[in-house]
């Protein structure tokens, strides 16, 4: 146990912490204000559509001794701000991850630095532990947003097992997690949930069924395909199956149509920023056919040359948000590149969702660079195939250069 009282030192004032009402950000309170000579903790609680219920969370942190306990309703903007750009980014982590948690922290990171400035306060703090990537999205988000802050991390110093963690919240008036303890750690949001920790450190197992809640299995995913059409206007999804919704709904339903059909679990072995392999199960069902349809509409209506250059990019563009880069000039300048690409994001994508697969089964649009008659194969082709040969003379003729050197 390291910790030793140092309160004749304090690290600040006027602290508002990042708070989840787990047992890590309660026991933070106390020993802000204990180890750290803290006078006053604030706790800010975001709703990003987790559906926790915020009330206890909100009194929870008073009784950890926070001076005041603030929730903050963040969907809107988590969705609008957050989400939609990663959707007209296709931004997938290693190819697959759509950074359901990633995306969150700079946002909550943003709020943080709000009310600190609001309330007057000098620092703020979160209960981050000191490998994880999150860690470094709030530091170096926060650091961004308002350098005149310091930011306390006592859960990277204070050395405590979850025990012992537990064992100082109990000295300090905290309850100890009533509910059957979880073996594993979980992150959630609107747009999905990150699992990790327990059994599932050992790669080979299987994860069991009980992590999973916004999707079911193949087994249980209805016999019968369901089609879901989504439109997009300028790169952001607006309805769905004729229905126009607002983007916080449209989240919503996106998730229960592709959870419903068991599609959106993701099991992979993933590389942190601090250096180390872990393995995280995601379940983003509609984030994922939300992309996947994205991705499709781009394949019809951008240029062939933009199109590759974008998906160059958007690799860059998942790898930065993930390593917590979010409002740095690459972000920036890469944002640039997006927007302008999306004007002819415009149309609509049909899926074929069912037993664990969203397929896509058709695509069409105003913007739509497809154009049937250089397409097709029928009487009405208009493509010149004599232009052809001179094309190809041309084209192949460094490589028949290169073939004929090489023969000598
Ligand atoms: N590895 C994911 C990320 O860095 C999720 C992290 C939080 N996961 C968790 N199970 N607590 O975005």
């Amino acid at each position: 146990m390291t910790a030793s009282s140092q309160a004749n030192q304090p690290r600040a004032k006027k602290v508002v912490l990042a708070y989840s009402g787990g047992v890590d950000t309660s026991v933070c309170i106390p020993y802000l204000m204990q180890e750290w000579g803290v006078e006053e903790v604030i706790t800010f609680a975001a709703d990003l559509g987790q559906g926790d219920e915020l009330e206890p969370i909100r009194q929870k942190a008073l009784d950890s001794g926070a001076s005041q306990s603030i929730v903050g309703d963040l969907i809107e903007p988590f969705i609008t701000e957050f989400a939609f750009p990663a959707i007209r980014a296709n931004a997938l982590y290693e190819g697959r991850y759509p950074l359901s948690t990633a995306l969150a922290r700079p946002l909550i990171a943003r709020r943080l630095v709000e009310i600190a400035r609001e309330v007057g306060a000098d620092a703020v703090a979160h209960g981050c532990t000191g490998k994880g990537n999150d860690q470094v999205r709030f530091d170096v988000a926060i650091g961004a947003l308002a350098p005149e802050l310091k930011v306390l991390t006592p859960a990277r110093e204070w050395g405590m097992s979850r025990e012992e963690t537990i064992a100082y919240g109990e000295r300090c008036g905290i309850p100890s997690p009533v509910s059957k303890k979880s073996p594993y750690s979980i992150d959630l949001n609107l747009l999905g949930r990150s699992i990790e920790a327990g059994p599932l450190e050992d790669p080979m197992v299987e994860p069991p069924e009980e992590v999973y809640a916004m999707t079911c299995s193949i087994e249980a995913a209805p016999d019968t395909a369901q089609v879901v059409e989504i439109v997009f206007a300028q790169g952001n999804p607006v309805a769905i199956d004729g229905v126009r919704l607002d983007p916080v709904s449209l989240m919503r339903r996106a998730n229960a149509l592709a959870g419903g059909h068991g599609f959106g679990r993701l099991d992979m072995i993933e590389n942190r920023v601090v250096g180390i392999k872990s393995r995280e199960i995601y379940e983003t069902p509609g984030l994922l056919l939300l992309i996947k349809a994205h991705q499709e509409l781009e394949s019809l209506t951008l240029a062939a040359d933009v199109l590759r250059t974008k998906r160059q990019l958007e690799m860059a563009w998942a790898d930065l948000v993930y390593q917590g880069l979010w409002y740095g000039p690459l972000k920036d300048a890469l944002d640039g590149f997006i927007e302008r690409t999306q004007r002819t994001v415009n149309g609509s994508v049909r899926m074929k969702l069912h037993k664990g697969n969203a397929t896509v089964i058709g695509r069409s649009s105003s913007d739509s660079l497809y154009v049937p008659d250089m397409a097709t194969y029928g009487a009405e082709d208009q493509f010149d195939h004599r232009a052809a040969e001179g094309f190809i003379y041309v084209w192949g003729l460094p490589t028949r250069l290169w073939a004929a050197a090489r023969r000598r």
